[in-house]
This record gives C-alpha cells, sequence and structure tokens, in this order.
C-alpha cells in the first residue's frame, strides 16, 4: 500500500508555480492576480479564504481581498462582481460560497465572466468540461486528476467508481474521468443515496472516490483487495488528542481499508491540499489566457 501524500504534491506544484513566477517576472510580464469576495463573517469561509490569500503570497501571485457585511443587496454584490468583471489587472477571481440566504448564488455565478471563473463553478466551464473543451476545472476534481496523474496511476479502461454527485466532485469528477483523454477513458459509475447495493457496486472498483461527507462510510469489505482509494471526506469530529478539541475524518474508514490498497489519500494531508494549489493553476492559467485565448 502507498500512501498518496496531497502535501507534499501540493508543495512541489507550489514551487512550480513560484518558480514560474520569477520567469514572468524577470521578464517584465505581468504577475497573475487573484480577487476573493467574502461575505459576511462564516468561520469556515473565513478560513479558506485566509488560506487562498496566502497561498498566493507563497507562490508570489497579487492578491486583493474584497469583504462586504452580510447585509449587502444581491445587486451591489452583482455590481461588484461586474466591476471585477471589467477590472484589467484581475486575471481571476472567486465568490467564496455560502452567500446569505438572501443574495442567489446561482446569479453570483452566472454574473462571473467565464474567462474569469477560476473556480470553474459558472455554467459555461461546466459546459465545456462536458464537451472536453478547455475550460476551467474546479478545485477539488482538478486535484484528485493531479494526484492520479503524478502518481502515474492508469485511468483508462479501469472502473472508477465515485460515491456522492454533487455538484463540486462527484458529477464533475464522473465527466472528467469518462473524458477521451490521458486522466479519462475510465468507465464510471455514480453512486448516491438512493443507489442499491452499493458494497456490490463499490468492490468492483478499480479507483474508489469517496465524497459524501459521511465520516468512516467506507469500510473494508467495501473495497477490492488492489484498489486505489481516494478519500475527499473532510468532516470535523470531536477528538480528546488534539488541541482544538477536534480532528479531521474522511468518508473512508482507514485503518480498516488502507491494507486492502494499492493507492491511498489520507485525511487529513490527502486531497485537501490539492484543492488551494488547484485554484493557483487555474489563476496562472487564466493570467496567460491558455484557456480563453484572446
Ligand atoms: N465554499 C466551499 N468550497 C468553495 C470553493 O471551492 N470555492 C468557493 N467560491 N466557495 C467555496
Amino acid at each position: 500500500m502507498q500512501l498518496i501524500d496531497g502535501k507534499k504534491t501540493a508543495g512541489d506544484i507550489k514551487l512550480e508555480l513560484a518558480r514560474e513566477v520569477e520567469e514572468i517576472r524577470k521578464s517584465g510580464g505581468r504577475i497573475p492576480h487573484l480577487a476573493a469576495v467574502l461575505v459576511g463573517n462564516d468561520g469556515a469561509s473565513e478560513t479558506y479564504v485566509a488560506s487562498k490569500v496566502k497561498s498566493c503570497e507563497q507562490v508570489g501571485f497579487k492578491s486583493t481581498l474584497l469583504r462586504f457585511e452580510d447585509t449587502v443587496s444581491e445587486a451591489f454584490l452583482l455590481d461588484q462582481i461586474e466591476k471585477l468583471n471589467n477590472d484589467k489587472d484581475i486575471d481571476g477571481f472567486i465568490v467564496q460560497l455560502p452567500l446569505p440566504d438572501h443574495i442567489s448564488e446561482h446569479k453570483a455565478i452566472e454574473a462571473i465572466n467565464p474567462r474569469k471563473d477560476v473556480d470553474g463553478f459558472h455554467p459555461v466551464n461546466i459546459g465545456r468540461t462536458l464537451i472536453g473543451l478547455p475550460s476551467f476545472v474546479s478545485a477539488t476534481p482538478a486535484g484528485i486528476l493531479e494526484l492520479i496523474k503524478r502518481y502515474r496511476i492508469e485511468t483508462s479502461g479501469r472502473h472508477c467508481v465515485i460515491i456522492g454527485r454533487s455538484n463540486l466532485v462527484g458529477r464533475p469528477l464522473s465527466i472528467l474521468l469518462s473524458l477521451k483523454n490521458k486522466t479519462g477513458d475510465a468507465t464510471v459509475t455514480v453512486c448516491h443515496s438512493r443507489t442499491q447495493n452499493m458494497e456490490k457496486i463499490t468492490r468492483q472498483a478499480d479507483i474508489l472516490v469517496a465524497a459524501i461527507g459521511r465520516p468512516g462510510f467506507v469500510k473494508g469489505d467495501m473495497v477490492k483487495e488492489g484498489a486505489v482509494v481516494i478519500d475527499v471526506g473532510t468532516t470535523r469530529v470531536k477528538s480528546d488528542l488534539t488541541k482544538s478539541g477536534f480532528k479531521l475524518k474522511g468518508d473512508v474508514e482507514f485503518d480498516e481499508v488502507a491494507p486492502k490498497c494499492s493507492y491511498i489519500t489520507p485525511v487529513p494531508g490527502g486531497v485537501g491540499p490539492m484543492t488551494v494549489v488547484s485554484l493557483l493553476r487555474n489563476t496562472m492559467l487564466a493570467a496567460k489566457g491558455e484557456i480563453y485565448p484572446v
């Protein structure tokens, strides 16, 4: 069994990005610039956005954080998004979710110019992904594909079973793995809350992805000997062993499952650290005009 070290891989990618920024700087080019919009004071969102801004600093990107009270109107937010769309100094931006209930997330996402949608949430980017056109792919599926690529895990012809059909992870990943390309060509099955005899299906998986947000859901007897297991779960559970009183637990019962696997991602330190670097990579692609040439 080999651990897939997301923390190390994310560190490697940050170094690669930092080197690329240095080259741009030397040749007098424009430094990539990411903006993040944060509405309100949701604790988890604050942490995520702080980590995105800090990661920009680490690789030498410019970053701008726009913070608004949770009382701002939808019209105000849409106006701010339009300003960012038109700001020539900003290559890409994100609107951190969730938004307060009185603001439509769909409207906010659809207001983002797809060329600057480095989260890959806009329907145009999702549609382009669906038909195999260059697109911004959202952070978690992009991070998983990057781990699969860097660990040289073969997907072609293999049976990938994904547990979870969320818009953010399960569904886009199912599309990406079935595309006709190097990190695709897989036979994909998506399991969800209405799936019957799930264990029978998961036991057929060459690559099993757990993305349902139910800690410890995948048990040893649900996994085939030699399978690759990717754990996307990051639920905060109580723990006496940590200072904070919490620890992150994945969707996979690691101790039971790991001995059966060829490869497995740990939690923490697996998929999680890859998500921020995927956003940074998308920002670099936006700055270079590689998805939507000008
Ligand atoms: N909320 C939780 N994850 C994300 C993310 O990847 N992007 C944005 N914009 N909001 C989130």
